[in-house]
């Protein structure tokens, strides 16, 4: 596999634990609003979008995927030769990473004054990355500085936007979300 190919293939393997999250936050949550209704200013803290049920099941799905990915390595490994990351403590904070900076880009609408739903272009589309690395860097900091070498880096960073997009289209078309962002 060439370098550039296989430079995409580990950052979306490395990534995945924190891509499908949000995805499956989106098909499972629902129900109580984890700031229980509560507002902060004329504004709710978070909004009805950040549920209780989305964010446990959302980084549940997260953590199972990773743990999957992990039985999955050699098989991949092999016929390839492509190497790809296993997870340790990454396959929690990947996901509850993922799940709270999508919560703190709520966090940060809500006091900006825009409705459940706003697009917000970038930040849609980066919170959850910038959170999952974050917290990774933080509580994973050596397994984050081998995999998240600046190709593989700056590969999530261009990939996840296009993801993103492309999946929330889907959902959209699908009738799952109200905005296709
Ligand atoms: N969701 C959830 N819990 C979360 C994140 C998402 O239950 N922690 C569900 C909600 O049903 C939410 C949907 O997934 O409406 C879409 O997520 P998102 O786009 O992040 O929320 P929005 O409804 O757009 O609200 P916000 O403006 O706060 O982003
Ligand atoms: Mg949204």
């Amino acid at each position: 596999m060439g370098r550039f190919l296989s430079t995409v293939a580990r950052a979306f393997w490395a990534m995945l634990p924190a891509y499908v999250p949000n995805n499956a936050a989106v098909l499972l949550g629902g129900d109580r609003p984890i700031d229980g209704g509560r507002t902060w200013g004329s504004n709710r803290v978070l909004g009805d979008g950040k549920t209780w049920r989305g964010t446990l099941l959302g980084t549940a799905c997260g953590l199972v995927l990773a743990l999957l990915l992990n039985r999955l390595r050699t098989y991949v490994g092999a016929p390839t030769g492509l190497s790809v990351p296993r997870f340790g403590r990454s396959a929690l904070t990947l996901p509850l990473g993922a799940m709270g900076g999508d919560m703190a880009a709520s966090f940060y609408k809500r006091r900006s004054g825009r409705d459940r739903g706003a697009p917000v272009p970038g930040l849609d589309q980066l919170d959850f990355v910038l959170g999952a690395l974050s917290l990774t860097a933080l509580l994973s900091p050596k397994w984050f500085r081998r995999v998240f070498r600046l190709p593989v880096l700056l590969a999530v960073l261009v990939l996840t936007p296009l993801l993103h997009v492309g999946t929330n289209v889907l959902a959209y078309l699908f009738g799952l979300k109200d905005e296709p962002y």
